[in-house]
């Protein structure tokens, strides 16, 4: 299949692209480059062997959107293009609305009139906003807490209402829990402008001695050790569930909504040590105060998904951090190295 991939330069589009490309797809990358580097199609073409097809744009350019699909022959759109940092989010909230809500929706009119009918969208776990409890299903109560995740919520409802009015269409909305981890090879990986908001790059930046110490978030929720519990996912797990998902539902109109989690929980001082033994770095921390909006637990039920997209994650804790490893210290700043 020919698949339009918004924001497929970015950390979990890039990623998605090799898993793509090495089950006999063709990726057409979408990307303004906002939050991405041009390195990065050189690292897929040294993985693959494949160069994808690159067109830099904007997902708010309606006629630019159209070109590409019609040009490339797109079936499906896989639409990961957006920005992601909640704390910016509260600063510039219309940017946020604007990228996110406003882009998503000029891309799926654009996809009305290029004939395309087939869409899978990155949502998040943020969607669920403080659960009651945990493992989190499906049919959970949605809330927001902040513009980044009422973004990623809006957009889940403004879908939600358009497949409904148009019911040949197939949406897909994949809520990822906590991506992880890098490509094998060591090629590709995240890469945070400035300061890491993440634990595991802030983690891989101490270990290889761009920063000095990891700040713990508090040691005093009500959890096993007091440290916040998260459901980590390898991004090679969670692009390979996008492949599930157009493979099984992408063809099937209707609206499918699959949490992509590994369902297990790993507290923040568990990902510390995990990333000492893969590393043999040490990752020296110190324990502050909460963050604001942080919650205490938060890990998937991903039964759903194993039932119906027949996808489960399978790469453990060691392969995360030993994948991260390799990538921070090959590649000590990022793709400015490259
Ligand atoms: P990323 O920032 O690495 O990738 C996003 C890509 O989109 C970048 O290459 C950026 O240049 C591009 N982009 C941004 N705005 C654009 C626009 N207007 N037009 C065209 N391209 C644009 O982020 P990521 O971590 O790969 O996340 C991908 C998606 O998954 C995002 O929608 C994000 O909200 C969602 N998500 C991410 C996480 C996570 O922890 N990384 C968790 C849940 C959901
Ligand atoms: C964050 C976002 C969430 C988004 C998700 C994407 C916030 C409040 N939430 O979730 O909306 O969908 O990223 O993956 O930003 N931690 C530290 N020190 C650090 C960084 C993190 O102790 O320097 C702790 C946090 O308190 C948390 C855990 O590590 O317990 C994971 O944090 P993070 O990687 O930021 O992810 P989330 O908070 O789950």
């Amino acid at each position: 299949m020919n698949i339009l991939v918004t924001g497929g330069m970015g950390y979990i589009g890039s990623h998605t692209c090799i898993q793509l490309i090495e089950a006999g797809h063709t990726p057409i990358i979408f990307d303004n480059l906002y939050n991405s580097n041009a390195k990065v199609l050189d690292r897929i073409q040294q993985v693959t062997g494949t160069a994808p097809q690159f067109v830099k744009g904007d997902i708010r350019d309606k006629d630019a959107l159209v070109k590409a699909m019609t040009e490339h022959k797109v079936d499906s759109v896989i639409h990961f293009a957006g920005l992601k940092a909640v704390g910016e989010s509260v600063e510039k909230p219309l940017e946020y609305y604007d990228n996110n809500v406003n882009g998503t929706l000029v891309l799926v009119d654009a996809m009305r009139a290029s004939d395309v009918h087939s869409l899978v969208f990155s949502s998040s776990a943020t969607v669920y906003g403080d659960p009651a409890s945990v493992p989190i299903t499906e049919d959970f109560p949605t809330s927001a807490t902040n513009p980044y995740g009422r973004s990623k919520l809006m957009v889940e409802e403004c879908l939600t209402d358009f497949q409904k009015a148009n019911p040949d269409w197939s949406i897909t909305l994949l809520r990822y829990f906590n991506p992880v981890g890098s490509h094998q090879s060591g090629l590709l990986g995240e890469d945070p402008n400035g300061i890491p908001n993440n634990l595991m790059p802030f983690i891989s930046q101490v270990a290889v001695g761009r920063r000095e110490a990891l700040s713990v978030f508090g040691n005093d929720y009500n959890t096993p050790d007091g440290t916040g519990v998260r459901d980590y996912i390898h991004v090679l797990d969670l692009a390979d569930g996008h492949l599930s998902a157009l493979d099984k539902v992408g063809s099937t109109p209707g609206l499918h909504v699959y949490n992509l989690g590994t369902g297990n929980g790993s507290s923040v001082l568990d990902m510390v040590k995990a990333f000492e033994q893969a590393s043999g770095k040490s990752v020296p921390y110190t324990i502050v105060e909460r963050r604001a909006g942080d919650i205490a637990e938060c890990w998937a039920d991903p039964k759903k998904a194993t039932k119906e997209l027949e996808w489960t994650a399978t790469r453990t804790l060691q392969d995360m951090t030993e994948d991260t490893w390799r990538w921070q210290s090959q590649n000590p700043n990022g793709y400015s190295d490259a």
